[in-house]
């Protein structure tokens, strides 16, 4: 099953795609998770991609682009895999599209959790991130058992550096100018759900397991 997560910055498609990804046993890729991982280790990679990141602006194609095919390719994605965070543009989706049909295959599911913008500057700022294993908790709607630390893996969570007002807003922009037209693409494609992202998170998940199915 291939899925591809939509939805504003702040939506829930970390949250849901992880879930996603535990009860279908598929892997979750996140190019932003990817991006932090890197920006973590300081490689070259994830230099150039902070200074767009800390703007609140995309990573050009060019780098995102052939890092996502490299990881799509690798022998865990054989039974496919859940997308969170990318495509963000036309032309990630394009490639994706081509990509796969040189195989034969195509996107299953995209999915997009639909939140409106005045609920997300809320929800970024009580945002707690763990650059370890991607974990995303939330102070009040999603603690971790042991305050500042993850439960999964143990590492001490952070906010992250692009969760400020200023940047979550610049974020926001961007998200409508140049990812929010992937609804109308994926809907040509006939493979797009909505779900409504201002429920409780088992709420949420409950409406995409009925998309998907048991
Ligand atoms: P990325 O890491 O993908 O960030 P994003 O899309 O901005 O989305 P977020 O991770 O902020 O939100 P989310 O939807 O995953 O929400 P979450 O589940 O955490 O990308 C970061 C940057 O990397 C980009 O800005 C760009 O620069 C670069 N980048 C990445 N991919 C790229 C690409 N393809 N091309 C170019 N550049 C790229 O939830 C948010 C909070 O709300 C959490 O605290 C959570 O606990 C809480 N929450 C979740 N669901 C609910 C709920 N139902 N009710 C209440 N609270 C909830
Ligand atoms: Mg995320």
């Amino acid at each position: 099953m291939k899925i591809i997560m939509l939805g504003a910055p702040g939506a829930g498609k970390g949250t849901q795609a992880k879930k996603i990804a535990e009860k279908y046993q598929i892997p979750h890729i996140s190019t932003g998770d990817i991006f932090r991982a890197n920006i973590k280790g300081g490689t070259e990679l994830g230099m150039k991609a902070k200074t767009f990141m800390d703007q609140g602006m995309l990573v050009p194609d060019e780098i995102t682009i052939g890092m996502l095919m490299d990881r799509i390719g690798q022998e865990d994605c054989i039974n496919g895999y859940v997308l969170d965070g990318f495509p963000r543009t036309i032309p990630q989706a394009e490639s994706l599209t081509k990509a796969l049909a040189e195989r034969g295959e195509k996107v299953d599911y995209a999915i997009n959790v639909d939140v409106p913008d005045e609920n997300i500057i809320n929800r970024m700022s009580g945002r707690r991130a763990c650059l370890g294993c991607g974990a995303t908790y939330h102070i009040t709607f999603n603690p971790p058992v042991k305050e500042g630390i993850c439960d999964t893996c143990g590492q001490e969570l952070v906010l992250r550096d692009d969760d400020k007002p200023e940047t979550v807003k610049k974020r926001l922009d961007v998200y409508h100018q140049q990812t929010q037209p992937l609804i109308d693409y994926y809907k040509n494609a006939e493979v797009l759900a909505e779900v409504d992202g201002t429920q409780p998170m088992d709420a949420v998940f409950q409406d995409i397991v009925e998309i998907l199915g048991e």
